[in-house]
């Protein structure tokens, strides 16, 4: 009898030694990464975050981004997106963004993926920095997130585009993975949705393909900020490669 009774004790302690462990857990405010807060961390969050940040959190911004270049094109709001300094291609003046109204002459993050992610959580909240976003992004659940899209979510884009922009997927694949996973809200051809670009007509899903087919794919394998768009790769398990059929069915519509 005495001995059960020992058992149970030993087993209610060890039981409370969890939830307090557990429970010291939750406080993701350091910037180290001994609570677990990047194994946490959401993937499709940081997608969301590195495409357009401000919106996700509804903040607004001031002026241009200290470390957007005086040769740069762009103003306000849009040069404070991860994206517009590191393209969506994750390889800034190396992609897309070589030429043209975007340029910034900054590199790419597609190779700090390799960053531990305490590395790449310090990168966006030196205090001493002009790269500091913690200020505006003041809950830390949102800096690990974006550490763990750089790590875990970028995509190697030459395994989706060719150096001539031509998608590398299979158009029959990529069909049927779009009848299934996008059409409900897109439509069958893809114009359902009018992103409301500057040309006339509908600009749907084959329209933005065409436009800018290194932004549709992040959008498919991640989603859109402020929509009810699931992440392929997160919500619905598909793997890179049938995000670029997708991709490369989406460009035929
Ligand atoms: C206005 C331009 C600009 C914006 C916006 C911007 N960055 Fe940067 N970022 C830079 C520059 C410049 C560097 C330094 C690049 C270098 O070392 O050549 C940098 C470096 C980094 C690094 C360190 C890379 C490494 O391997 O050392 C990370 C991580 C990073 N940025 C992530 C982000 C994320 C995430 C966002 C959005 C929340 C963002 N950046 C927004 C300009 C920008
Ligand atoms: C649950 C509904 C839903 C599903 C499923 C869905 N989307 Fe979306 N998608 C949206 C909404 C809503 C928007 C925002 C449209 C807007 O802003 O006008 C959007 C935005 C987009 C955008 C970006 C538009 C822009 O303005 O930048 C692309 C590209 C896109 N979707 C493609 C797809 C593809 C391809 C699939 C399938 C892999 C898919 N979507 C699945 C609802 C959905």
């Amino acid at each position: 009898m005495k001995k059960i009774l020992f058992r149970t004790i030993v087993v209610a302690v060890s039981i409370l030694s969890l939830v307090l462990i557990a429970s010291c857990a939750t406080d993701g405010s350091q910037s180290g990464d001994s609570d677990g807060a990047y194994a946490k961390a959401d993937l499709k969050l940081g997608g969301l975050l590195y495409d357009k940040w401000a919106k996700v959190r509804n903040l607004e911004t001031a002026g241009n981004h200290p470390l957007y270049p005086a040769l740069g094109k762009k103003k306000g709001g849009d040069t404070f997106r991860c994206k517009e300094c590191h393209g969506w291609d994750y390889i800034g003046k190396d992609g897309r963004y070589s030429k043209g109204s975007h340029y910034t002459g900054i590199k790419g993050l597609y190779d700090s993926r390799t960053k531990s992610p305490e590395e790449l959580y310090s990168a966006l909240t030196d205090t001493d920095a002009k790269h500091n976003f913690s200020k505006h992004l003041t809950d830390s659940g949102d800096i690990w997130a974006l550490a763990k899209f750089i790590k875990e979510g970028q995509l190697d884009i030459t395994t989706a585009l060719g150096p001539d922009g031509k998608a590398k997927g299979s158009v029959s694949r990529g069909k049927t993975l779009f009848d299934s996973n996008c059409s409900r809200c897109h439509g069958e051809d893809g114009n359902k949705l009018d992103f409301k670009g500057d040309k006339n007509g509908v600009q749907g899903v084959g329209w933005l393909a065409n436009d800018n087919p290194q932004e549709s794919l992040h959008k498919i394998r991640i989603g859109h900020p402020g929509s009810a768009m699931p992440s392929m790769i997160v919500e619905r398990g598909l793997s890179d490669s049938e995000t670029v059929d997708i991709l490369t069915y989406s460009l035929t519509l």
